[in-house]
């Protein structure tokens, strides 16, 4: 290795020029003399050649160290994975036969190390284990070096394309974009899960749901929508519950229940269609999910059929007590993952019990028992989305906050949506981790999160 040490490389100048690509270049040609910056993600050293498969975060490129200066230097001694550097050399098609990212490779000709990485027992090869599921503690301790690898990286870019469909098909459907505010006095979904917090000397929370919110933009901007983070202090630990997660929510105004389903069905289409129809977010979903189509028709089941429905099957599925279901159960997890496994398409589950949903929700003209809601269950995931028509007579909702319990003070300017010309109007929130796990086919919402948080971890 002291040897190693003083053997300089050094850029022979009458090469040409080389220029700056990212791996995600594929038009630069055959012949080309380029530099490129990345990682080692890979490192075989073999007899004639060393082989670096370098990551960029755009791609990969396999580069070819040729056997002698290049690969005598003390550097190149102490190569390991994450290794970042900077490679010079020309670009060339793989031979006949030969298999590399996008059938080309780099011959190097010249390199300098940036950053170098451990190559003992504290190597990322010895934090990371291939064999292990990355939602395990021990993975998410590690989650930073995870994220480096194809698979982590490739849901993370998927969620990109997937937020980005969302933003688009809302402007295609004309919604305006708005940003509630995460800092509030207020409760949506049931004061058990809320994260309380001291806001100078006042009792607040972080958000929920932004719903009560865009009830109020909808008078000036029309239908309106928001992608932002909600907060539950969830005290179980599922494959689908996170305490923090993104929630894409939007209202819509002078609508029926009817109306409020048909948009839902026709944005996830929409959502699913661009992702299949840009080569890109095409090629991750593959990678992660091959056998991914797009749905048919949603199922369209009332709450009442599906009680029926857990209770006629062979053996009946159970509730959480461990008896057949009743008018008024919660289908909880477990029962409604194995109804929608069993059905294996999506499912508008509809009309659920007054006394199971939050208190904001219309109930139904017919049957007052029951709310204009519904939730949307995925093959693999169960619900995905929640959304309902909103009460929108004032005197019903003074009632419904008595009945929950809470005080009408703090909401004074949600009811004011119903004393201010009032609408049928109604929304829903879609979490945006559920949604990726069924589209990419993970099997917990935890890695479709750069760094999740649930019950227990608030770390790294
Ligand atoms: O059904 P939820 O609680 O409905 C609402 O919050 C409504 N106020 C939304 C609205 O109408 N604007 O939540 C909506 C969706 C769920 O279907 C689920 O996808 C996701 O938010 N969600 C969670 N995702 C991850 N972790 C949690 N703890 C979640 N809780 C809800």
């Amino acid at each position: 290795l002291e040897d190693a040490k003083k053997i300089v490389l050094k850029e022979d100048e009458s090469l040409p020029a080389a220029v700056r690509i990212k791996l995600n270049n594929k038009k630069v040609e055959f012949g080309t003399r380029v530099k490129v910056f990345g990682r080692i993600h890979r490192l075989r050293v073999q007899k004639q050649a060393t082989f670096i498969t370098l990551r960029d975060g755009y791609g990969f490129l396999q580069c070819i160290l040729p056997t002698g200066d290049l690969t005598k230097t003390y550097d190149a001694h102490v190569f390991a994975q994450e290794t970042s550097l900077v490679l010079y050399g020309e670009m060339k098609k793989v031979p006949e036969g030969a298999e590399a990212p996008d059938g080309r490779e780099l011959h190097v000709d010249y390199y300098k190390v940036l950053g170098a990485a451990p190559s003992d027992l504290e190597a990322v090869t010895n934090k990371v284990s291939r064999d292990q599921d990355p939602w395990e503690a021990s993975m998410l301790d590690s989650r930073h070096l995870v994220l480096r690898g194809e698979n982590a990286a490739a849901v993370m870019k998927l969620r990109q394309y997937v937020e980005l469909a969302f933003i688009d098909s809302y402007r295609e459907l004309d919604f305006t974009k708005v940003s509630p505010p995460a800092m509030v006095q207020t409760q949506v979904e049931g004061g058990s899960t809320l994260f309380k917090y001291d806001y100078y000397g006042e009792e607040a929370y972080l958000t929920q749901s932004s719903q009560l919110y865009l009830e109020t933009a909808i008078q000036s901007l029309g239908n309106v929508y928001c992608i932002e983070k909600s907060f539950r202090a969830e005290r179980s630990l599922t494959r689908r519950h996170l305490s923090e997660y993104t929630h894409v929510e939007a209202e819509l105004d002078f609508i029926e229940f009817e109306d409020l389903l048909q948009h839902i069905e026709d944005l996830i289409a929409r959502v699913v269609d661009k992702i299949l129809a840009n080569e890109t977010s095409a090629a991750l979903l593959k990678l992660l999910n091959p056998t991914f189509e797009k749905p048919g028709p949603f199922l369209r089941m009332k709450y009442s059929d599906a009680i029926d429905w857990l209770n006629k099957q062979e053996p009946p599925i159970l509730n959480e007590e461990g008896n057949p279901h009743v008018f008024g159960d919660d289908i909880a997890e477990a029962a409604e993952r194995r109804m929608t496994d069993i059905i294996n398409r999506p499912i508008f589950l509809y009309g659920f019990p007054a006394e199971l949903k939050a208190f904001y929700m219309q109930k139904d003209k017919e049957d007052r028992r029951i709310t204009e809601s519904v939730d949307v269950l995925m093959p693999g995931v169960g619900e995905i989305v929640g959304g309902s028509m909103r009460m929108d007579d004032h005197e019903e909702l003074l009632g419904a906050y008595k009945k929950e319990g809470i005080s009408a003070d703090p909401y004074y300017w949600y009811t004011d949506v119903r004393k201010y010309g009032s609408s049928p109007h109604g929304g829903y929130g879609l979490g945006l981790e559920r949604f990726l796990a069924w589209m990419a086919k993970q099997h917990t919402v935890r890695t479709a999160c750069l760094y999740p948080r649930f019950m227990g971890r608030c770390k790294p």
